[in-house]
This record gives C-alpha cells, sequence and structure tokens, in this order.
C-alpha cells in the first residue's frame, strides 16, 4: 500500500515555507497530497482555483506531490483518497495548543488516521501567508519567501483595480 499524506491548509497563498514541509514530507512518503481547504472561514485574497492554480506551479519538481481542494471535514477527504495521515508544520510552540486541537478532534472523527508534524527550516518559522500580504501591500519585497509564480500573482493581485461597489440612490 503506497503511504499517502495530505498536507492540508488554506494556502492563500503557498509560500517557500509551506514548500519546504512539502519537500521534507515527500522524502518520508509515497505520494504527498497539497490539499487546499475550500471552507477555512478566512477572508481569503486567491480563490481555491487560484491557489491550485499557483500550487500546482509550485511543486512541478516534486514528482511525488501533487494538489487538490476540498470542501468539508478533512477526515472525509481522507477517507476519500484511502489517505491516513495528515501532515502539518509546526512553526514555534505558539502554533501547538491550535494544532493539537486540530489533530485530537480529527483523530476523534477517524480513529485510524494520524497527523505527523513537520519542523519547517529555520528561515520560515515566523513565516504567515498574511505576514506576507502585508508586507507585500506595503511596498517591500518578499522574494525570499514566495516562489517565483506565487510572487507574480501577488502583484498582480495588489495592484488590481478594485471592483467598484454599486452604491443605492436612497429614495425620498
Ligand atoms: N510556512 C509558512 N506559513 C505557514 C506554514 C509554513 N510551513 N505553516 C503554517 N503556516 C501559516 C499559514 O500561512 C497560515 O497563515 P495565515 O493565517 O496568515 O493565512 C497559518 O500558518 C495557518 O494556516 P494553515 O496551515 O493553512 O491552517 P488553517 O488554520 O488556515 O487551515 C485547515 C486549517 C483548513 C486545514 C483546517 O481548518 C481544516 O482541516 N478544515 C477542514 C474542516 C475540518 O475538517 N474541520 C475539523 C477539523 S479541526
Amino acid at each position: 500500500m503506497p503511504r499517502i499524506a495530505v498536507y492540508s491548509g488554506s494556502f492563500d497563498p503557498i509560500t517557500n515555507g509551506h514548500l519546504d514541509i512539502i519537500r521534507r514530507a515527500s522524502r518520508v512518503f509515497d505520494h504527498v497530497i497539497v490539499a487546499v481547504a475550500d471552507n477555512s472561514g478566512k477572508n481569503a485574497t486567491f480563490t481555491v482555483s487560484e491557489r491550485v492554480r499557483m500550487i500546482d506551479i509550485a511543486i512541478r519538481d516534486i514528482p511525488s506531490a501533487d494538489v487538490d481542494s476540498f470542501k468539508g471535514l478533512l477526515v472525509d477527504y481522507l477517507k476519500k483518497k484511502k489517505a491516513r495521515v495528515v501532515v502539518r508544520g509546526i512553526r514555534a510552540v505558539s502554533d501547538m495548543d491550535y494544532e493539537f486541537q486540530m489533530a485530537s478532534m480529527n483523530r476523534q472523527l477517524f480513529p485510524e488516521m494520524e497527523t505527523v508534524f513537520m519542523m519547517p527550516a529555520d528561515n520560515y518559522t515566523y513565516l504567515s501567508s498574511s505576514m506576507i500580504k502585508d508586507v507585500a501591500r506595503r511596498g517591500a519585497k518578499p522574494g525570499d519567501y514566495l516562489p517565483a509564480n506565487v510572487l507574480h500573482m501577488l502583484k498582480k493581485k495588489l495592484h488590481a483595480p478594485k471592483p467598484k461597489t454599486k452604491t443605492k440612490k436612497r429614495k425620498r
């Protein structure tokens, strides 16, 4: 049986820190599915299909990894893919409380699954997608932390004209 791991997250957008985890996981598992959650409840900058497309390009040199998206419970997605392992990155101790809560809930819902925690390289310890977007919005260059195609997409997104919101005329 191939050992399949699902690396789930919102990936809004994927960063080099996420890629670092995908590479580490691909050395341990036969197949790594990067699964973009379609219901993370966050106010996303990129649509799910944009995130999937960016990841697809960013992981091209990792043959055992591919990308997908899912709706609903992560454990249902695991069952659908016949996977038993979720990979999560732990950047610092502060991640642990939230991660343990998720791992524990997932295990209660699907006792046969395991969550495997991996540590990214030190230079990605304090990285997050929101921080990168904030830095880019304020004009700094987050180039070292993003794959080239993602940096390109982020610049396009930040400089795109905002859609005009219709204002209703008040009836007198
Ligand atoms: N490098 C860089 N950043 C990293 C990182 C790494 N190695 N690891 C985590 N992060 C950052 C992410 O960029 C993200 O930053 P942001 O908050 O600024 O966007 C943050 O850490 C946490 O992100 P992520 O790993 O994407 O977790 P999440 O909380 O957004 O998503 C889901 C968690 C979607 C996987 C989880 O909610 C889920 O499985 N949902 C499905 C529904 C479900 O099954 N619920 C029950 C289980 S609890």
